[in-house]
């Protein structure tokens, strides 16, 4: 018999960030994918780098099997990212350009990249982390060559190559606190009410167990306030921000583990049906956590464990469906 999965029990899409190289080679990451998903975003294979590694060259290979493997599993794929600071290669970063010529380069790109998914990729992470921890403008080079107003053009360059997708800015630190939050919806709010094609909000939401609920529940609560749809985008919540050495995974952690995601997953319940995008996991299960690699460190961030397994996190998420 079929198993019932997350998609089935959840009232708006449930999705993973996916790893295209596990998904072909390691088989319980891929039956977990199938069974819990249908919604999927590329862990890295949307990214920049991934898809333009030269001026005038696009590898579109592990995206394209991406975006096949989600057809023939009935899930959507949000794509992630256009415009980043990070993973940008070595012509990007060296290029030498007037404004006009940085100008060309990022709507190149953005318009390439949306025009070959379009009609596959219903929604994109247009841009991504433009701000820094304390809520000022990142010096990147797309605000360098493009001065700050680059964002506003990247979705109206977006629209342009489809207008049906759906269109996101993607950040994160909501949950902090009134600082960052603010500079985040003063721009969504800005490019709103400027007529810029924007049309959702995602807060990545990597968090940890010791995040209290009510920031927790105010970061998804004044996300719904701008009227946009909400992703919650890559969410995982850490048992060890400190990176102490040597912890375990206890009973108690995971009970703790598993109260954060049953109080995330109800805070977006609380959303209006039409504002709830959905909610995606940054990875699978614990043994392909980005989080590990990140702070060097012990951590059990996912609902799946090292063997793709249901772990009370999973339990939590479904009582509060
Ligand atoms: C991370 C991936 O998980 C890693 O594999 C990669 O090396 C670096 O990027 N915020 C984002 C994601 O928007 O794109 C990042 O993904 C995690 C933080």
């Amino acid at each position: 018999p079929a198993v019932t999965g997350l998609k089935q029990l959840a009232p708006f899409p449930m999705g993973a960030a996916v790893n295209v190289s596990l998904l072909k080679n390691r088989p319980a990451y891929e039956q977990t994918v199938a069974t819990e998903y249908n919604s999927l975003t590329g862990e890295n294979a949307m990214k920049f780098g991934s898809l333009h590694p030269s001026q005038t060259t696009y590898t579109w290979s592990d995206a394209d099997y991406l975006v096949t493997y989600a057809q023939q599993h009935n899930a959507r794929v949000h794509g992630h990212t256009l415009v980043w600071y990070k993973s940008l290669p070595s012509w990007v970063t060296n290029f030498q350009g007037d404004s006009a010529a940085w100008e060309n380069l990022m709507k190149t790109h953005i318009q390439t990249v949306v025009a070959h998914f379009k009609g596959k990729v219903a929604s994109w992470d247009v841009v991504n982390e433009a701000f820094e921890d304390n809520g000022t403008l990142r010096n990147s080079v797309w605000r360098q060559h493009l001065g700050p107003d680059f964002i506003a053009r990247a979705f109206q360059y977006a629209h342009e190559a489809d207008p049906a997708a759906l269109l996101f800015y993607n950040d994160y630190g909501h949950e902090w606190g009134p600082t960052k939050r603010t500079a985040i919806l003063n721009l969504v709010n800005g490019l709103k009410n400027r007529g810029i094609p924007i049309h959702g909000i995602g807060l990545q939401m990597h968090t940890n167990i010791n995040r209290a609920d009510t920031n927790l529940a105010t970061a998804i609560s004044t996300a719904g306030q701008t009227g946009l749809k909400v992703h919650i985008a890559e969410l995982d919540i850490a048992l060890n921000p400190d990176k102490k050495a040597g912890l375990t995974f206890t009973p108690e952690l995971a009970a703790a583990q598993k109260a954060k995601y049953k109080a995330i997953v109800q805070a977006f319940k609380a959303l209006p049906a039409a504002q709830r995008f959905g909610i995606t996991t940054w990875n699978v299960g614990d043994a392909d956590t980005w989080i590990r690699g990140f702070c060097s460190c012990s951590d059990w961030p996912l609902p799946f464990d090292d063997n793709y397994q249901r772990k009370p996190a999973y339990d939590g998420i479904v009582e509060a469906l």
